[in-house]
């Protein structure tokens, strides 16, 4: 939790106000919830500074949250925006599969539909892997996160061999405007529509699978380790987010987009 001063201008629109701090969010990042408003407070890196640049590309483009004040002081990024109606995806899924897949699908075609042709955000490939190498150098890898298949046995020895395989083994790439991290706490669901976007600290140009494959491993772990249900349920999910964007399955991409998230 943070616990210095915060300043000035952001203080002025929030002191006396009640608030509750988020537990959802895994990063070192501290979210303050307020009736209207929310605080954002992470330390000043490129991911936050990103995250800064894509909410101002993204307001009138896409439904984010307004920016309702921005300041950098003592090495944190302070980030005031609007607070999100709806829920997130993860507290609607036991409710409804149907219903929140089709969400879901509804989200990434809204984000396919963002014209990309001035979009200043590049997440492709070269910069990922560059950002990657850069986690690895700087121990910013935390392999506990891992899946428990990436690394062992049947895995890669470390996190070096992973990094040489991601550099070898680049796919061709479709490139569309990407969310970066489309697991379900981001996206914002009502009705069976996004309705809002949040933590885009990787969001810009990069290929289609790169959200597709986080939204399917994230559907995997709501889905059997949050709510518990059979793995069935799980790829009866998969099935009908593939059908509601009318594409199959690139089994290559999906495997390829997992594995180069556990470098992030
Ligand atoms: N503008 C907003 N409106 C409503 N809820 C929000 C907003 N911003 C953040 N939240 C809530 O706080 C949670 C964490 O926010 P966010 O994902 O931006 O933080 P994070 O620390 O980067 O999380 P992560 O672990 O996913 O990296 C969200 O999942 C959401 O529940
Ligand atoms: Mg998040």
């Amino acid at each position: 939790m943070y616990s210095k001063p915060f300043p000035q201008s952001i203080a002025e629109k929030i002191i006396g106000k009640p608030c509750v701090s988020d537990t959802v969010g895994e990063s070192d990042s501290t979210v303050l919830i307020f009736e209207d408003a929310v605080l954002k407070i992470e330390p000043t890196n490129c991911n936050a500074n990103h995250e800064y640049a894509a909410l101002r590309w993204l307001q009138n483009r896409l439904p984010v949250p307004e920016i309702l004040d921005f300041a950098q002081a003592d090495g944190q990024n302070f980030l005031l925006m609007s607070k999100l109606r709806g829920a997130m995806a993860s507290d609607r899924i036991a409710e409804s599969i149907e219903e929140t897949v089709k969400a879901l699908a509804d989200g990434l075609q809204q984000l396919w539909r963002v014209d990309i042709s001035d979009c200043p955000l590049d997440s492709t490939l070269g910069k990922r892997l560059q950002q990657a190498k850069y986690n690895i150098e700087n121990g910013l890898v935390d392999t506990d996160d891992f899946e428990s298949e990436t690394l062992g046995e049947n895995g890669f020895a470390d996190v070096h061999a992973l990094y040489d395989w991601l550099e070898r083994a680049r796919p061709s790439a479709d490139l569309v405007f990407t969310h970066g991290d489309f697991c379900l706490p981001n996206i914002f669901t009502e009705s069976g529509k996004a309705i809002g976007f949040l933590d885009l600290g990787k969001a810009g140009i990069a290929d289609r699978w790169q959200d597709i494959a986080l939204c399917v491993r994230s559907l995997e772990h709501n889905i059997c380790t949050f709510c518990a249900l059979p793995k069935a349920e799980f790829l009866r999910a998969k099935n009908l987010l593939y059908a509601a964007l009318s594409i199959s399955e690139d089994k290559e991409k999906l495997q390829y987009y997992i594995l180069l998230d556990e470098l992030f």
